[in-house]
């Protein structure tokens, strides 16, 4: 109040410079607005920097097409173990959980995906993972039962002789799922999760050991 006074009363107070000297604690005008535009250049330089910043960080996090994987999660029982080590034959029934593990911030849309399960490279088995998807950042677990049978061209096979004896039957699986990746509903692209899992039935306690995926 008493400056406004004083200011009112002032001879130079009709001089709008020195009004505005006293308003600004006498700082020119010109330098005054120069600042303002300097400060308001640095504020849209730091809104574009955080702009990039979220449109890279954006870019590389969410906007990200990673591969599923797709691999043999879990084993559960055994439903049938037929192993004749002596003839040599085997015929088993494996309940087995396989997983799609999907780290895309958006679904994994897949197709039916055959996993065939090979003894040294010969056919034993295979089993039909049915079409779904995997959802937003998760792993969708699918049981489902595979028939492990000999085939007769291993009939005479010493290998397999051998290692029924030794009571470890090697396996490996393979498969190829197709499918889409879906972000923000809108972005797609198309996906191929492999899978390539070793692993070994051991036959005198009836279960699965060493199951490796890669
Ligand atoms: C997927 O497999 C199921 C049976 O397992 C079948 O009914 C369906 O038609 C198949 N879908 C495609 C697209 O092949
Ligand atoms: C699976 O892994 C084995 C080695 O463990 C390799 O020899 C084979 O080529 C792989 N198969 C595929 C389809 O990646």
């Amino acid at each position: 109040m008493a400056d406004k006074n004083q200011q009112a009363y002032h001879p130079a107070a009709a001089n709008g410079y020195s009004r505005n000297d006293a308003e600004t604690g006498g700082v020119d005008p010109r330098e005054l607005r120069r600042q303002k535009q300097k400060k308001w250049a640095l504020y849209i330089i730091a809104f574009v920097i955080f702009q990039t910043g979220i449109i890279v960080l954006f870019t590389f996090t969410v906007m990200k097409f990673r591969t599923p994987k797709f691999r043999v999660r879990n084993f559960k029982s055994f439903d049938t173990f037929d192993v004749q080590p002596a003839t040599p034959s085997f015929n088993m029934r494996m309940n087995a959980q396989f997983g799609v593990k999907n780290t895309n911030f958006g679904p994994f849309k897949y197709g039916n995906t055959t996993v065939t399960f090979y003894y040294k490279g010969t056919e034993v088995g295979s089993t039909t993972v049915r079409k779904s998807k995997a959802n937003f950042r998760s792993t969708k677990k699918v049981n489902v039962p595979v028939d492990l049978v000999m085939p007769t061209t291993l009939a005479s096979s010493a290998d397999l002789k051998s290692d029924l004896n030794s009571g470890i039957l090697p396996l490996t699986c393979q498969a190829k799922m197709n499918g889409k990746v879906e972000i923000m509903f809108i972005f797609k692209k198309k996906r191929t999760a492999n899978m390539n899992c070793t692993m070994e039935v051991d036959i005198p306690t009836k279960s699965l050991k060493n199951l490796k995926c890669k």
